[in-house]
């Protein structure tokens, strides 16, 4: 049982190798000597444990001889050393068990290989698949790991909220949340009063924890929020979602240096956990889904992470030579195309990039000497591109007013954010890592929709 990583398997008291197994059926093959194999599989590991279920049982003509691919089963019997190749045990069964009938004529799963996106539209059946099981428990790990960084680092846990005023990133893309009946003030044609909605304002989903993240850090010293976040951003690629987990931490008294660290730091520790603690999955990655994932996740590990500025980074893309559909120049926006030209083709690693100019930055950015650039940074990766976005706060009060004021934001509905520097004011920083991203980069998984439950994405909204 332990060699089968069936982790929903319970040994009975009694004879020592006699077991029972819950699980779901893989495949069902007859044997000519009266006998079938049964390849079950229960979630807990990529291995399918094999059963061989005798003629003699009861019902082995009424019942085992017709379990197809997907019936839930529950087993009996002992554990034995198998003679077949690419397995150490194998389950003689002295009784077998169905739960649960799937039937063959509609169940989705069958044998034959369908492609990811076919499988999107089978999202509540497709963690039943090989790829997308090993997804599932390597993202587990990946949360369980975030919470224990940041524990060991003496982060604490809070819960910022979903439904929030406030847009921190300023860029609009919002998620409205109202109890307005919306449709019938458009026909009515009316202006919509918002004192009439729920919350007598409007109110929205929140795009990320951090502003409320920051009134925490400068009480609790460092804290960190995980939780789903939501961009109505009409970006359909295949990084972004609608709907997406991020992890943000922030702390007290940090500096862009020190919150360079702690993500270089952060990440390393997530990715050797992965490395260590879902080794058969990542296997499985390296072999099916993308060559050398885990020697290139190895090397991540151990490398110290380069870093360079905004500034220097345009010199780079202007002098590189290579033909972007975006043109780029100071004062532009990295588009996925240029982050990936440096993370892969310029470093060929992670790169942490600094710097960026004010004005593509949103408000809560420190300004920098040069009043140009902010005191931002991005860690890139091969593959995906950015994977983290953060900055070191501006704690000025007069700074933070003045550049509020350029970017139109009111500051009443900021009276809270904009109080943190005036009473008792301390330099701090933070980052924020969309969790599928990171879950995207070490499994190489190309697509978004494919590490996550269920895909949000423009136009699609099923289950
Ligand atoms: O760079 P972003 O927008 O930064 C923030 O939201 C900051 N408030 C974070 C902070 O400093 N506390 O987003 C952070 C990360 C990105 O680097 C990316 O990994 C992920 O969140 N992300 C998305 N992931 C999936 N789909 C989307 N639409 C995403 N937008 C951002
Ligand atoms: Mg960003």
């Amino acid at each position: 049982v332990k060699q089968a990583r069936l982790a929903n398997s319970t040994e009975r008291s009694g004879a020592a190798a006699s077991v029972e197994v819950r699980g779901w059926v893989r495949t069902r093959r007859d044997s000519k000597g009266g006998f079938s194999f049964l390849e079950i599989n229960d979630g807990s590991s990529l291995g399918n444990l094999q059963v061989v279920a005798p003629g003699e049982l009861d019902n082995y003509a009424s019942e085992v001889q017709k379990l197809t691919a997907g019936c839930s089963v529950v087993i009996t019997g002992t554990l034995q050393e198998s003679p077949a190749k690419g397995q150490a045990t194998e389950l003689h069964a002295d009784a077998v068990r169905v739960l649960g009938w799937a039937d063959p004529e509609t169940y989705p799963l069958q044998k034959k290989r369908h492609s990811f996106e076919k499988l999107r539209e089978w999202a509540h059946l497709r963690t039943r698949t090989n790829t997308l099981g090993a997804v599932m428990r390597v993202r587990d790990q990946i949360s369980q790991s975030i919470h224990q960084f940041f524990h060991q680092h003496g982060f604490f846990y809070v819960h910022t909220p979903i439904v929030t005023a406030s847009d921190c990133e300023g860029a609009g893309e919002m998620f409205r949340v109202t109890t307005l009946d919306l449709e019938r003030l458009a026909k009515s044609g009316g202006p919509v009063d918002y004192s009439q909605d729920f919350f007598d304002k409007p109110t929205f989903l929140t795009v990320s924890g951090q502003l409320e993240a920051e009134t925490y850090a400068t009480s609790l010293g460092r804290v960190y929020t995980f939780g789903p976040t939501f961009r109505a951003e009409n970006s359909n690629t295949s990084r972004h979602l609608a709907e997406f987990w991020m992890v943000e931490p922030e702390a007290a008294f940090f500096d862009l240096a020190d919150n360079m660290k702690l993500a270089e730091d952060f990440l390393k520790r997530v990715f050797s956990d992965v490395l260590q603690k879902c080794g058969e999955d990542m296997e499985f990655f390296d072999q099916r889904i993308e060559k050398g994932k885990i020697a290139q996740v190895e090397s991540v590990i151990e490398k110290p992470f380069q870093h360079m500025t905004y500034t220097r980074a345009i010199e780079v893309l202007e002098s590189c030579g290579e033909s972007f559909d975006f043109p780029i120049r100071w004062g532009s926006d990295l588009q996925a195309e240029h982050e990936r030209y440096l993370t892969e083709t310029h470093v060929g690693g992670p790169l942490i990039l600094t710097d960026y100019p004010a004005s593509i930055k949103p408000f809560y950015m420190r300004l920098s000497d040069d009043q140009k650039t902010v005191a931002a940074m991005d860690v890139l990766v091969p593959g995906v591109g950015e994977i983290i976005g953060g900055s070191q706060r501006e704690e000025r009060l007069e700074v933070l007013q003045t550049r509020m004021a350029a970017q139109s934001l009111d500051p009443q509905e900021y009276w809270w954010y904009i109080d943190l520097r005036r009473f008792g004011t301390v330099p701090h920083s933070g980052f924020g890592l969309g969790l599928e991203r990171a879950v995207q980069y070490v499994t190489g998984m190309a697509n978004i929709r494919d590490v996550v439950p269920f895909p949000r994405t423009p136009g699609s909204a099923e289950f």
